[in-house]
């Protein structure tokens, strides 16, 4: 079945809601920052849920698989994914989101303050758009690194495979990549914070410091 037929009247709808929530994340405000160069979103991408994942979700959920359950008993018919170099700049990026009028911010999961027990994190947001194009439609947005981003992609590969070997083994690995990953996030927003803030000069630094702010 097609996304048009399973969906319906909706579909239109959500194709509005998409487009305009892309161009909305494409018209954030990057303070490209003379330093480094380096942009705070690195790259956005969304979709329409497939049918057969949104009637899989909704026969866990109890409920007959419909465009009407799909789009009232569900948030994520629409989902968008925002990638981002470092960690503050999701919260940048959030924020900002927020502050959007023609958005209404239904629901908040921080998976980056409280990971998931098995390593994922990310920034989650459940949001409607208000009126216009694309009215009344709720989305998901994820908000993540770039290295978030790989961990997420192969965890999710294994495990929608059937039979992964070893599968407690390899939870425990990833486990242990989620963790590195995030520790390696830190030290590379440290890293950045310390290209953009140089240390005092000499003159200024104290004799105990004698290097200044290092990450
Ligand atoms: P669903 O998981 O979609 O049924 O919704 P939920 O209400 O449990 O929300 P949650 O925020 O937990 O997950 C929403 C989406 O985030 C999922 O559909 C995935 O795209 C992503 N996600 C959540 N948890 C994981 C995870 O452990 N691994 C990976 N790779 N992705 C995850
Ligand atoms: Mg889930």
């Amino acid at each position: 079945m097609s996304p048009e037929e399973f969906y319906g009247k909706a579909y239109p709808q959500l194709r509005l809601a998409q487009e305009r929530l892309l161009a909305l994340i494409s018209s954030y405000p990057e303070k490209e920052d003379a330093v480094s160069g380096i942009r705070q979103i690195e790259s956005c991408c969304s979709r329409i849920k497939s049918p057969e994942s949104m009637a899989g979700k909704l026969r866990r959920m109890g409920l007959s698989p419909t465009a009407y359950n799909a789009l009232t008993q569900v948030h994520d018919a629409l989902g968008l994914r925002v990638i981002c170099a470092f960690t503050d700049d999701i919260y940048r990026v959030a924020r900002w989101l927020e502050k959007q009028e023609e958005l209404e911010v239904i629901k908040i999961k921080d998976y980056l303050a409280f990971p998931k027990p098995n390593g994922y994190r990310s920034y989650h947001m459940i949001i409607k758009v208000r009126e216009g194009a694309g009215a009344e439609v709720t989305a998901e947005i994820q908000i993540r690194t770039i290295a978030l981003d790989f961990w997420a992609s192969l965890e999710h590969q294994i495990k929608y495979k059937r039979s992964v070997h070893s599968e407690s083994l390899i939870r425990q690995e990833l486990k242990r990549c989620a963790d590195e990953i995030a520790s390696v996030d830190l030290s590379m927003q440290a890293i950045r914070d310390f290209i953009l803030e140089p240390p005092p000069s000499p003159s200024e630094s104290s004799e105990s410091e004698p290097y200044g702010r290092m990450p």
